[in-house]
């Protein structure tokens, strides 16, 4: 980092948004070792908790016995479901209003459910322990086939719900049925295509953990751990467990990724509180990788008929499709209320059609529950994937160019906003200066010239294309809620006499550079350096109430909220100054950092001396409060609709056919860029997550239910070694709506990126008329694409 060359961004303060490369405050710490993650707390005589889980996925529960754990000489406690039942804590509320076991009472639902735990003095002596419980079980039959998960002959797997006689999870509908049908029976080319996107798993670096620390005296508790949404999360706490909410502190430090992995509250977390509260010491649980993978929440699952109708040269007309989802075994999907298959209904994709339509059946299953919206807005990697691989069917029918037909098709910039067929309406939007920017930087025409002369010789290059626009920051209040919790986010700032600034945020950075990007938003709109400002989140001690950081809500909710703060701050500096120029605040001009007379601007005063004066002796104008701050709740009026042009470049090996992604452009809009450097980050991170889950990753169970994905010798994610060097581009489409036009991007690679790889494979294979392959694209797989197998099982 010392090596790079100044950026015009260090050379100069006035322009802290989107003009230079700022480096990321929080860098010096990570790089030098210093995070503080919730691993490294170690709290006078704290206590560690291990988890014992089932080793099969569907079986009743006959008997416990936790005595010989009981006698381990350093174990504390051995606590068992049949304990938390009579405490009322053995179940608890899912983001999806299901409930899920803490620890099994009557049956286990998935391989690696919590069965009991174990708190001992350290961690091995809990581990061990875990070993002397002998618990028999009455295996049962396990469902696994999301398929026949309805077949009447299926096991049911939630008897524990009333009346319940079935696996149906739930079912859910969007669009115009019977106005699809009516354009699809008159339009002169159908094209269907059956296509699963399998579960995969957000995988962050660190897994899951807590220490939860319990004070009997004052009654407080304070839960350590690794959560993307703290504020919620003590709320849900605070409901289930009856503590009054003013007497739980959730701090959550560094993370180390999230991805939507750490949005759920997990059985670990409450067995954590429970241990602490038993024992009255603080106590830590901290999963290792395989229960990170094969316990906490997983994403997709969906089997997916997609159907799209088009006129002979082209032109789009309607998308209908119909999705079976796999949830696992308890409905621990993160989507908000009114959104029970998340944001799935944008599968209308960046196309003007006259119809659309969805109907989605979710079941359950014996697998781990979740669905979570890994690294995207709650389903819409699905519904990207989905409309974009229809696209590239459907150009393979019309033997069109895949660019030609979906510029043909584009939502037009003076169309914005756009109402979809499924009600979403997108802010704002240049698509074909998107695409033809990504078309520039790939050299499109030089590819395909290239890809014609392999083809003679034999060899396999593919071209992909997918274009996507994500709905991300959730949401406005009227629209948006996640169990009765409302979606708007709170921000506070306040500046200290010295003129330096702390602005308190309610959303959770994973490593996103929050920490860098919303001191640049309160810089730009105040004129305190980025350095000068310190930007805290985490603790909801210390920060506003609000919703958290998962898809791509923080910058489009939070980043509202403190460019706002900062807007209603600098009004007051306005009277401030005022006064201490003695003219009235409509003779006063702003220039970044000052107020000055209008046609005077040798009158001036920074705002530091307007900070000064606020907390100082002087008078103030009448009226106006000493100190200089503001809060604020910011609630979105409608979401960002971030959009991306993606090319995708493979070559696939006609002998072994491995795929190996030779060339990605990515073009992303994301509105108003706060911080370029970080964007790419973000963007590199994501297109790496869109490879893997398009060419290796895959949670895939046995018959019998047992996860075949629980290390990562076995769930591949990409390393260097598969992925190229990434070449981004931008074009900028400002928010109409947002306060300094900025759209989320977090997550826009890893939901644009996959169908990208996918129809560059399948664009290689041409010569074998293969027009699908389901993901993950091993070798394996491709293979049987080639040999006229494209459905593995
Ligand atoms: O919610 P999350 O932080 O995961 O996603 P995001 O709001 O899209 O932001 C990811 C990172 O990119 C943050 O540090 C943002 O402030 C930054 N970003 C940016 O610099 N400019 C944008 N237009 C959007 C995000």
């Amino acid at each position: 980092l010392q090596d790079r060359p100044r950026t015009e961004f260090e050379d100069n303060d006035q322009h802290p948004v989107g003009h230079g490369r700022m480096l990321r405050k929080e860098d010096p710490r990570f790089i030098r070792g210093k995070g503080r993650y919730v691993d490294d707390l170690q709290l006078p005589g704290m206590l560690h908790l291990a988890i014992l889980r089932a080793p099969m996925a569907h079986a009743r529960l006959v008997s416990i016995d936790t005595s010989a754990a009981q006698a381990h000489p350093k174990v504390k406690l051995v606590v068992t479901g049949a304990m938390l039942a009579e405490k009322g804590l053995a179940w608890m509320p899912t983001l999806s209003n299901d409930v899920q076991a803490v620890l099994v009472t009557d049956k286990v639902r998935f391989q690696g459910q919590e069965v009991a735990f174990v708190v001992a003095e350290d961690r091995y002596s809990a581990r061990d322990a875990l070993e002397l419980i002998d618990v028999e079980y009455d295996v049962l039959p396990a469902v696994v086939d999301v398929r026949t998960a309805l077949d009447p002959s299926s096991p049911v797997i939630r008897d524990d719900l009333d009346g319940k006689t079935d696996n149906h999870c739930f079912d859910w509908e969007t669009g115009d049925a019977a106005a699809t049908e009516a354009v699809f029976a008159k339009a002169e080319v159908v094209v269907s295509q059956d296509m699963v996107y399998p579960r995969v798993h957000p995988a962050p670096m660190e897994t899951c953990g807590a220490v939860a620390d319990y004070d009997s005296i004052d009654g407080q508790l304070t839960l350590y751990c690794t959560t993307q949404a703290p504020h919620a999360h003590r709320t849900l706490y605070a409901i289930v467990a009856g503590l009054p909410e003013h007497k739980i502190r959730i701090r959550a430090g560094d993370i180390g990724g999230g991805f939507g992995n750490k949005v759920p509250i997990y059985p670990g977390y409450v067995c954590a509180i429970v241990a602490s509260l038993l024992t009255g010491k603080p106590v830590k649980w901290v999963e290792d990788r395989s229960e990170n993978l094969t316990s906490t929440s997983f994403a997709r699952d969906y089997v997916m008929r997609g159907e799209i109708a088009a006129t002979k040269d082209g032109k789009i007309l309607a998308v209908r499709t119909n999705v079976l989802a796999d949830h696992g075994a308890f409905n621990g999907q993160a989507a908000p209320v009114k959104y029970p298959a998340g944001f799935f209904g944008v599968f209308t994709g960046s196309y003007d059609l006259q119809a659309a339509y969805a109907k989605q059946t979710a079941v359950y299953t014996n697998k781990a529950p979740g669905g979570v919206a890994y690294a995207c807005s709650f389903r819409i990697t699905e519904a990207v994937y989905l409309v974009e691989r229809l696209v590239d069917c459907l150009a393979d029918e019309l033997k069109m160019d895949p660019v030609a037909l979906r510029i043909k098709n584009f939502i037009q910039p003076d169309q914005f906003p756009y109402t979809t067929k499924t009600g979403w309406i997108y802010d704002s939007g240049n698509y074909e200066a998107t695409m033809r920017e990504a078309m520039r930087i790939a050299d499109y025409d030089g590819l395909r010239r290239e890809q014609a002369e392999k083809r003679e010789r034999g060899e396999l290059m593919g071209i992909g294309i997918s274009f996507f626009t994500e709905a991300v920051g959730a949401g406005p209040r009227k629209d948006m809620d996640i169990l009765g919790l409302g979606m708007a986010d709170g921000c506070e700032l306040r500046v200290h006499p010295t003129g330096k600034a702390v602005v308190r945020v309610s959303c959770m950075s994973q490593g996103q550079g929050h920490e860098t990007t919303f001191a640049q938003i309160i810089a730009e709109e105040i004129g305190i350096p980025p350095a000068d400002i310190q930007v805290v989140n985490g603790d909801t001690d210390q920060t506003p109430f609000g919703l958290g950081t998962y898809g791509s809500r923080s910058t489009p909710v939070s980043g509202a909220a403190a460019a706002l703060v900062a807007r209603k701050v600098r009004d007051k500096a306005r009277i401030i100054a005022s006064g201490m120029l003695e003219v009235s605040v409509a003779d006063l001009d702003w220039d970044k950092g000052s107020f000055h007379v209008k046609g005077d601007p040798t009158k001036s005063v920074t705002i530091q001396d307007i900070a000064m004066r606020a907390h100082g002796a002087g008078d103030l104008p009448e009226g106006v409060e000493g100190g200089l701050e503001a809060q604020i709740c910011y609630n979105p009026e409608n979401l960002t609709y971030p959009n991306g042009a993606y090319i995708c470049v493979v070559d696939v090996d006609p002998g072994t056919a491995v795929v190996k992604v030779r060339r990605f452009v990515a073009v992303d809009d994301c509105g108003t860029r706060i911080n370029p450097m970080i964007i790419e980050g973000q963007v590199h991170g994501g297109l790496a997550d869109g490879v893997g889950m398009a060419l290796m990753e895959m949670i895939a169970f046995d018959e019998d239910g047992n996860c075949l994905g629980g290390s990562l010798m076995d769930y591949l994610i990409p390393t260097a070694l598969e992925v190229p060097d990434w070449e981004t581009g931008a074009t900028v489409t400002p928010s109409p709506h947002h306060p300094i036009g900025a759209k989320g991007v977090g997550e826009s690679a890893t939901v644009g990126s996959p169908p990208a790889v996918v129809n560059a494979v399948i664009d290689a294979l041409t010569p074998f008329g293969v027009r699908h392959a389901d993901m993950p694209l091993t070798p394996s797989r491709v293979w049987d694409a080639m040999q006229g197998h494209p459905h593995p099982p």
